[in-house]
């Protein structure tokens, strides 16, 4: 069965886009992935094209979407593809609600700081009103910390439960993805490969 899973967060900078590039690229190690960039911003896109110049980089289905198109493109893509990873702007726009309501899980990055964990409620809320699974994706996290701790208290009191795997602050990722590559490809053996390996399998946990 097809799964679409969209990556969103209200607040800027979360790891949206680097999460969205680097599980596509885990994924798409085993299964056909498409991945659609629906922000303005199209710093997905910017990546896929850097991407495209390489020789070494497995070919993704890639899609740049906005507007009426989207939902019958999301359809159409997930009648080829095992997963489809949508990466979305940081507000949530008419776009970014059609992205999570065709959605099958909704990935939800933040990091260890308290704006993060307040935007993350009202995407959370979006999601809970689409009756979608929305599960948050701790990113930066850094190896132990006061904010860290501060997070996870707060995540407690709202009665949220993250994901296992989190992501840490690590330089892999802005390599990898400056050369349009994901951490398990430019980065095979670093702790970011790793990581982004154990998210991949929790999700494909999640999914069934
Ligand atoms: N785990 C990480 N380790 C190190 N740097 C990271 C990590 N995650 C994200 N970054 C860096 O943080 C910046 C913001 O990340 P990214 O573009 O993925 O966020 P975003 O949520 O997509 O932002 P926007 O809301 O603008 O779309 C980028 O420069 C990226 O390289
Ligand atoms: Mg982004």
């Amino acid at each position: 069965m097809p799964h679409v899973v969209a990556v969103a967060q209200r607040k800027g900078g979360a790891g949206k886009t680097t999460l969205a590039a680097n599980l596509a690229v885990a994924l798409a190690a085993e299964y056909k992935v498409a991945l659609v960039d629906i922000d303005p911003q199209g710093s997905l896109t910017q990546w896929h094209a850097i991407r495209m110049t390489r020789t070494d980089a497995k070919p993704l289905t890639f899609a740049n979407l906005s507007g009426w198109r989207l939902t019958a493109e999301l359809d159409r893509l997930k009648r080829t593809h095992d997963f489809v990873i949508v990466d979305s702007p940081p507000q949530i726009d008419t776009d970014a609600k059609l992205a999570i309501r065709g959605a099958s899980l909704v990935l939800i990055p933040i990091q260890p700081s308290p704006p993060d964990l307040w935007a993350a409620e009202g995407t959370i809320k979006l999601a809970a009103e689409e009756r979608r699974p929305a599960v948050i994706v701790l990113n930066r996290v850094p190896p132990s910390s006061r904010q860290k701790d501060i997070l996870a208290a707060g995540l407690a009191d709202r009665g949220i439960v993250p994901m296992r795997a989190t992501l840490g602050n690590r330089t892999a990722f802005v390599d990898a993805f400056a050369a349009g590559l994901g951490v398990t490809e430019g980065a095979p053996r670093s702790s970011a490969a790793k990581e982004i390996q154990a998210l991949m399998r929790e999700i494909l946990e999640r999914v069934g």
